[in-house]
């Protein structure tokens, strides 16, 4: 009897301090708003005062100027808005916009907690089980469950990237997995010292707690162990537009035969501050990310990627049916399969360039395929994506 009841209490006091700490973590995250919107997804968007957002907790920038535009803008080969695709917005904004002097948050619900593995694990990448980094294609980490089909380019020095994403609303099998496509800014070596810098979009039901397509960045200095984060779910990136919230869903979504929907994504370096700025479309600055933030990327990047990653969980010892990119072949082409176009990356005099001597990389073609090409209106291209389980990937 006496050791059931201090079982017990020792239970209580577990369930206690957990949910005070819960209840902390989503104050910590949630700032004062000066208005909110509540978005047809169910979404909450606080409008929170620029000087108020989360980077502010770190201590590094207790005494920060935020800059409010950068001092140098890398010029781009093409006019993207001359090659036809629709404009695209985020689904908030149906119900409003936030004022000046303050930038959109999306609410952190409890849910959305309480879904993570623990309080400290919310909005961090999951553990990675580290195995060897393969040795002869990219530097990457063979990531078990991760499934990859990417463009890239290593072994110079490079300064951002430009580039346009179809966007899609890939099928996920179940919610531990998920389904992106994004580029990667990287810097140091795989599993051990990586600086990465990532944007795009993601559906993920365990970050958000439904199947929308969301517009997403990430950054971490230490290959994803204990710095870094998805969004605005830790101090770090600096957001300075008042019109685009980080992991708000975007809409419209491109569709089979249909419409065709993409989002220009350009990072890049500020050779003066040495911040990473990031921007959306050819209207949006985001936001940056400050250097001391990073060990590699304060110089620059060694490599840069581009393309689709899902989770394959492998339930029941089969390939999962989660998709990636359209779901569909890249041999299945424009309308059907999903693409990245008009692919450049800033070199060493900070001009946008075509990536030189691209390379391409995917664990099981059968399941994820990609496929590069050249032409007049899209420079640089590849499609991507699949299926996940199909009779060649069982
Ligand atoms: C997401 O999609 C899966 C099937 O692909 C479905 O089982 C699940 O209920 C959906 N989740 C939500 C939150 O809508
Ligand atoms: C990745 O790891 C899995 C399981 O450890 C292995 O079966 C697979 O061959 C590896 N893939 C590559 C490309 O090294």
């Amino acid at each position: 009897m006496a050791v059931k009841l201090v079982l017990l209490l020792v239970f209580l006091s577990a369930v206690g301090s957990g949910g005070v700490s819960i209840s902390r973590h989503i104050k910590r995250l949630n700032k004062p708003a000066v208005k909110s919107i509540k978005s047809p997804d169910g979404d909450v968007i606080d409008c929170v005062h620029i000087s108020l957002q989360p980077a502010f907790d770190h201590p590094f920038l207790k005494d920060h100027t935020i800059q409010m535009i950068p001092s140098f803008h890398p010029d781009g080969l093409y006019d993207v808005n001359k090659v036809s695709s629709e404009s695209i917005s985020q689904l908030w904004h149906a119900n409003g916009r936030c004022p000046e002097n303050t930038v959109p948050i999306r609410r952190t619900k409890r849910e959305d907690v309480l879904r993570a593995s623990s309080v400290k694990r919310f909005g961090r990448k999951k553990q990675l089980n580290l195995k060897h980094p393969m040795s002869a294609e990219p530097d990457l980490v063979n990531q078990s469950g991760h499934q990859h089909a990417i463009a890239y380019v290593e072994g110079g020095k490079y300064y951002g990237t430009k580039a346009t994403i179809n966007v899609w609303n890939p099928q996920i099998q179940q919610h531990n997995e998920f389904s992106l496509s994004q580029l990667w800014i990287l810097g140091g070596t795989f599993g051990q010292d990586l600086n990465s810098i990532e944007a795009g979009w993601q559906v993920s039901p365990d970050l958000y707690g439904d199947n929308n397509t969301r517009l997403f960045t990430y950054w971490t200095s230490d290959a994803y162990q204990a710095t870094g984060c998805y969004n605005l779910f830790c101090s770090g990136f600096i957001q300075i537009s008042s019109e685009i919230a980080m992991g708000a869903s975007i809409s419209p979504i491109s569709n089979s035969g249909g419409s065709q929907y993409d989002i220009s994504l350009l990072v890049w370096k500020d050779p003066k501050e040495g911040h990473w700025w990031l921007q959306f479309g050819d209207k949006y600055v985001l936001g940056y990310w400050p250097s001391f933030l990073f060990s590699y990327l304060a110089d620059s990047a060694s490599m840069i990627e581009w393309g689709g990653e899902v989770v394959n969980s492998d339930a029941g010892g089969q390939h999962t049916t989660t998709q990636m990119g359209s779901g569909l072949f890249p041999e299945d082409g424009f309308g059907k399969a999903s693409y990245f176009r008009n692919i450049q990356v800033v070199d060493e005099s900070n001009n946008l360039k075509p990536p030189k001597g691209m390379g391409t990389f995917t664990e099981q073609s059968n399941c994820y395929d990609v496929q590069i090409g050249i032409s007049g209106d899209w420079g640089h291209y590849f499609y991507y994506g699949g299926p996940g389980r199909n009779p060649n990937c069982p």
